[in-house]
């Protein structure tokens, strides 16, 4: 058993201190808007926050994790006002077929947190999430809008 706090919510789940947090997310905890994409830290769909760093939890055990916050795409908008790198999403209308978004959008937030003004170059060594549709410059100009908002 491991007692993880997710998006606010304190829930005692049923899984090894080895098991990814990936899993205990998904499986454990039902919150399914975090993605499995390569299993190996590369891709960034899994990516959530942990105490507001963004990590890949693929590759986080669970026992890392335990009285942190974590924080997954579901909790990021705060009392339902989505946050303002989802804004930016909606009003550039980034994703395609939007399975690496969720993780996108959490490795940005977690970005904007550390940078509020980031650069192309610093957007460039934060964000190396892949994206099959090659969203990479609808994601950059709503990086961009994001942080003037
Ligand atoms: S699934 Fe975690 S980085 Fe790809
Ligand atoms: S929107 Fe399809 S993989 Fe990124």
């Amino acid at each position: 058993m491991a007692r993880l706090t997710i998006n606010g919510k304190t829930l005692e789940l049923d899984v090894e201190p080895d098991t990814p947090l990936l899993w205990a997310i998904r499986e454990q905890a039902g919150l399914t808007g975090t993605k499995y994409g390569c299993g190996i830290a590369q891709c960034g769909a899994c990516t959530v926050h942990i105490d507001g760093e963004a990590v890949r939890s693929c590759a986080v055990p669970v026992s890392a994790a335990v009285g942190k916050k974590i924080t997954t795409i579901e909790g990021l908008a705060a009392g339902g006002v989505p946050d303002k790198v989802q804004k930016a999403w909606v009003e550039h209308d980034v994703p395609q077929c939007g399975y690496c978004q969720t993780g996108m959008i959490m490795a940005v937030a977690a970005l904007l947190r550390r940078k509020p003004k980031p650069t192309d170059a610093d957007i460039d060594a934060a964000i190396t999430n892949i994206c099959r549709c090659g969203t990479y410059q609808q994601v950059r100009e709503a990086i961009h809008a994001a942080a003037k908002a």
